[in-house]
C-alpha cells in the first residue's frame, strides 16, 4: 500500500481519541510500543488503561516461541465480542508476529484492521488515518526505522532504552528475530549521543544500549564504529549515572570492549552472553559461530579484565536432537562458569528458520520440561551461593520504586543488575544510594542504607 504524508487536517480528525498499548517479548519491543504511544501523544492521543475504553487497540508483539504467538491470538481472540460491540473499534498487530504472519493474521482473526511490521511504527498516524476509509492496512517492508523521539514521553523518568541498531545477520538455524528484524542497520552515533543527551537533560539516569545483537554495533556504518567507540563517546555524558547494552552475541566480545567498561564506572558490570548448549555438536547445527571452548575463554578474558562483572545467558533445551549427553554437558558448563542469571528457553519449531526446514523438532515436550527444570534448579542454587557471599558488602543501587513482595521497603539495582530489597523513611526513586547487604536469595539481595 502506499501511505501518504502525514497532514495537520488528518491529524486534527484524529483529535482526542483513546490508544490501549500492549507489548510483548524484548526490550526493544516494549521501547518501540513507547514510542507509537509517544507519537500518537504528539497527535493529540491519550492512552487508555483497557481496551474496552479504547478507540483503538494495538498490540506489539512477538514471534520468537509459538507461546509467545499464542497469546497475542488469545488476546485477539477475548477482543471479538467487544469489536461486534463497536464495529468502529480499531484492532491493530504491529512488530515481530505481524512481520513474520504477515495476512495470516487475518485467516485467524478477521476482525483485526492493522499489521504494521517491524519498521514502519513512526507512521502510525497514518494508518490510523487510512483506516478510516480503507478496510485494512498492512504495512510490512523492512527498510530504514526512521523516529523522532518525543524525549518526555517515557513510562519512567529515571531510566530509558535507546535502540542503537536493529536487525541480525547472524541467522541462527532456530532464530525467527533475522526474519522479522531484517538485516543489521545501525543508527550513528551522533544520532545516538543526540538522544542519550536529551535523555539525561530530561532527567534520565541510567540508559541502555539496544540492538538484537548490540555487539556488531556500527560495523555495517563501515566507518570503524564499534560498541566500543560508541560506548567511550557516551561515557562522559554529564548526569549520565548508567550506561549498559543488551543483548550481546558471544563472537565479538573484545578485550577493547572489555577495557572501556573496566576504566570509566558508567558502564554497568553486567554482561548478557546467550551461550544457549553446552554442546559442540549442538552449537554447530545452531549455526552459533562458536564452540564452548571459544566461550569459556571469552568468558575468562571478560573476568579477568572486569573481574566484578555480573554474568547472564540463554539457554535452549531440547534442541532438534539434543541426547541426553549434550544436555549434559549445558549442565556442567552453566556450574562451570557459575552464571548469577540463565534464562532457559524450550525450543520451539519456527517456521521458516533452517531448524524448521531441516531438522525434526524430535525431542518429547516432557523431557524438554525436565530439562528445562534441571537448568533453572542448578541455577537456583548457584545464583544463591553467588548471592550469599556477597553479604556484608557495599554497593551504589540505582532506586526504582517500592518493592514488589513489600510495599513498606523499597528496591533498587546495583551495577551488576542485581535486585536489592531495603528499607528507608522517604523516597530514593530515582537516585542513587549506598547500601550494604545484610541477608541474599537466589533472587534477590537485601541490605540496609549506609
Ligand atoms: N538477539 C538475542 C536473542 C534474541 S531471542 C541474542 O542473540 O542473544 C532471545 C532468546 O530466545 C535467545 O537467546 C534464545 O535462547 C531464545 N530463542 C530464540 N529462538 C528460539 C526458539 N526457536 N525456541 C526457543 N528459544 C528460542
Ligand atoms: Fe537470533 Fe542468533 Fe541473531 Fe540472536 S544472534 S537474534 S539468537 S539469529
Ligand atoms: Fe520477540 Fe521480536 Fe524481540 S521476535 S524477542 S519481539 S525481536
Amino acid at each position: 500500500m502506499t501511505v501518504t504524508k502525514t497532514n495537520a487536517s488528518r491529524l486534527r480528525h484524529l483529535q482526542g481519541k483513546r490508544v490501549f498499548m500492549e507489548d510483548f517479548g524484548c526490550q526493544m519491543n516494549k521501547n518501540d510500543a513507547e514510542l507509537v504511544v509517544g507519537r500518537l501523544g504528539r497527535a493529540g492521543w491519550s492512552r487508555a488503561e483497557r481496551p474496552e475504553e479504547a478507540d483503538v487497540v494495538l498490540y506489539y508483539t512477538c514471534a520468537v516461541r509459538e507461546h509467545a504467538e499464542e497469546r497475542i491470538y488469545g488476546r485477539l481472540g477475548h477482543l471479538k465480542r467487544l469489536k461486534k460491540e463497536r464495529p468502529d473499534l480499531v484492532i491493530g498487530v504491529m512488530g515481530c508476529m505481524a512481520q513474520n504472519q504477515k495476512e495470516r493474521i487475518f485467516e485467524r482473526a478477521p476482525h483485526v484492521d492493522l499489521v504494521v511490521g517491524t519498521s514502519r511504527f513512526e507512521e502510525i498516524a497514518d494508518f490510523l488515518a487510512d483506516i478510516e476509509y480503507q478496510d485494512r492496512v498492512v504495512a510490512l517492508d523492512q527498510g530504514e526505522v526512521a523516529y523522532e523521539r518525543d524525549i518526555h514521553a517515557r513510562p519512567v523518568r529515571h531510566q530509558a532504552y535507546v535502540t542503537v541498531m536493529r536487525g541480525c545477520d547472524k541467522f541462527c538455524t532456530f532464530c525467527i528475530v533475522p526474519f522479522t528484524q531484517g538485516r543489521e542497520r545501525s543508527r550513528t552515533p551522533e544520532e545516538i549521543e543526540k538522544e542519550v543527551r536529551a535523555l539525561v537533560d530530561d532527567g534520565v539516569q541510567q540508559v541502555t544500549l539496544l540492538g538484537q545483537r548490540v555487539n556488531t554495533y556500527g560495523l555495517d556504518l563501515n566507518r570503524g564504529e564499534t560498541l566500543a567507540t560508541l560506548l567511550q563517546r557516551l561515557e562522559s555524558i554529564p548526569g549520565l549515572g548508567r550506561l549498559q547494552f543488551i543483548t550481546s552475541h558471544p563472537t565479538h566480545i573484545d578485550e577493547t570492549l572489555m577495557r572501556v567498561i573496566r576504566d570509566h564506572p558508567v558502564h554497568s558490570r553486567y554482561l548478557h552472553l546467550p551461550v544457549q548448549s553446552g554442546s559442540d555438536r549442538m552449537l554447530r547445527i545452531m549455526n552459533r559461530g562458536h564452540d564452548v571452548e571459544s566461550y569459556r575463554r571469552t568468558m575468562d578474558m571478560v573476568r579477568r579484565i572486569v573481574p566484578d562483572m555480573s554474568l547472564a545467558t540463554d539457554w535452549i533445551v531440547g534442541f532438534p536432537g539434543e541426547t541426553d549427553e549434550d544436555f549434559q554437558a549445558s549442565v556442567r558448563l552453566q556450574k562451570d562458569v557459575g552464571f548469577q542469571t540463565s534464562f532457559v528457553f524450550k525450543y520451539s519449531d519456527r517456521s521458516g528458520t533452517k531448524a524448521s526446514r531441516s531438522m525434526p523438532d524430535d525431542v518429547p515436550q516432557a523431557v524438554k520440561e525436565e530439562r528445562n527444570q534441571i537448568l533453572l534448579a542448578q541455577q537456583r542454587a548457584i545464583s544463591e551461593e553467588l548471592h550469599r557471599g556477597r553479604v556484608g558488602t557495599e554497593h551504589t543501587i540505582l532506586v526504582e520504586g517500592r518493592s514488589k513482595r513489600d510495599a513498606s521497603k523499597w528496591f533498587g539495582r546495583t551495577s551488576q543488575n542485581w535486585i536489592v530489597v531495603f528499607s528507608a523513611e522517604r523516597d530514593f526513586t530515582g537516585q542513587f544510594v549506598r547500601v550494604r547487604v545484610t541477608d541474599a536469595t537466589a533472587l534477590t539481595l537485601f541490605a540496609e542504607l549506609v
